[in-house]
């Protein structure tokens, strides 16, 4: 029987934030030291050079990548990265430390293999994370995710985005620019066509400068994206994306759309406010991910995150345009041997169809 078999039982009869800083601390300390680390991803690492990828100028030895608000404070990215994953994402980081919405904000719809969650950015604040980083050598490839801080003002979104990012670009692998959380209000304004430009355009000159000032090449900036923006909306944001230099779009965050639950409408109803992630979303998301290749011709490389469980759901990612995917709501499903299952199924869907490497299968589905 698996492990993750015997432990998720016990997992699932804890609330799910006490669960999750559990599962977290029990990783941490399984995975402290290096040869600690390097025995898990003996085990856990797939290794073929079809899986590795290249994109936006970095590598990456395999595509599948853990999501944004897994380590929120960047933690145990090291200890997740030695599970196999081939990039870690953390964050959401923003420039103000804050407690986010009061608990219980997180719970499980084990009928529908989703969580429900209003977490409303619980971090410790850009400088802190900054200043762990600065003692921690990363492992992984990493990918840092910015927010806006609750208590700025939307007008002042862009200071508040540029504080976080000078901070922590030093440390990243590539950026995103969260402006998709449903648990900061008004956030998702800024994905209308003239806030989102007026930002990406800011952040982007700034990663340049900064960039420039230290003599290489300037972070790669990726634009996180919600399910629920309509398809001329999602057409928009991926043609704002692609004409302010970023570097891909992360396609899709968790979605407030409560249709087609199994779950009783009337106990969703009570567990309040939130945004859904897990198996619901994935259709949307796969959605989103084609529009979003279909609207770029295929030249913005795009993550595809949203009720990924397993390497059917990661191969319907790729093949509708996802360059690399991320799991966060699968992992707490399918347990710490995800990346491992879905690395192995995609080898051998790659060889099933003849492909030498993922690249081939990227956007198959509209040729
Ligand atoms: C508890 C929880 C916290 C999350 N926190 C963040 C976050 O801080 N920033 C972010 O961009 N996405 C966050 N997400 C969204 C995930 O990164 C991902 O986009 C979404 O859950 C869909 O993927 P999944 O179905 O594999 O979970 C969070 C998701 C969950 C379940």
């Amino acid at each position: 029987m698996p492990l993750y078999d015997l432990l998720r039982p016990l997992l699932f009869s804890l609330p799910p934030e006490p669960a999750h800083r559990a599962a977290s601390a029990a990783l941490h300390a399984a995975m402290l030291t290096p040869p600690q680390r390097a025995a898990a991803r003996a085990l856990l690492q797939v290794r073929d050079p079809a899986l590795a990828v290249e994109r936006f100028g970095i590598r990456f030895p395999n595509p599948v990548g853990m999501a944004a608000g897994f380590d929120k404070a960047g933690g145990s990215f090291n200890a997740l990265g030695a599970l196999g994953f081939g990039f870690v994402e953390i964050g959401t980081v923003t420039a103000l430390a804050q407690p986010g919405n009061p608990a219980p904000r997180l719970f499980r719809l084990p009928a529908d293999a989703a969580l429900l969650n209003r977490m409303g950015f619980n971090n410790p604040g850009a400088d802190a994370v900054a200043a762990r980083l600065r003692r921690t050598p990363v492992e992984p490839v990493l990918g840092i995710n910015l927010g806006k801080s609750k208590a700025a003002p939307l007008e002042d979104a862009a200071a508040d985005y540029l504080r976080t990012l000078e901070l922590l670009e030093p440390f990243a692998a590539y950026l995103a620019v969260n402006v998709s959380s449903p648990n900061t209000p008004g956030l998702r304004q800024l994905q209308d066509a003239a806030p989102l430009r007026e930002l990406l355009r800011a952040l982007r000159l700034r990663a340049a400068q900064l960039a420039s000032a230290r003599g290489g090449a300037a972070r790669p900036l990726l634009l996180k994206i919600a399910p629920d923006l309509t398809d001329p909306q999602v057409e928009e944001a991926a043609a704002i994306a692609l004409e302010e230099g970023l570097a891909g779009v992360i396609a899709t965050n968790t979605t407030v759309s409560r249709a087609g639950l199994r779950t009783p409408a009337a106990q969703v109803e009570r567990l309040g406010a939130g945004g859904i992630s897990g198996a619901p979303v994935h259709r949307r998301a796969v959605e989103v991910v084609s529009l979003v290749y279909r609207t770029t011709g295929g030249r913005l490389p795009v993550v595809g995150v949203g009720g990924i469980f397993g390497a059917d759901d990661a191969w319907r990612m790729v093949r509708a345009g996802a360059g690399l995917v991320q799991v966060w709501t699968g992992f707490i499903y399918r347990g710490f041997g995800i990346a491992r299952e879905i690395n192995r199924g995609l080898l051998h869907r790659l060889r099933r169809e003849g492909m030498r490497s993922l690249d081939q299968a990227v956007g198959a589905a509209h040729r």
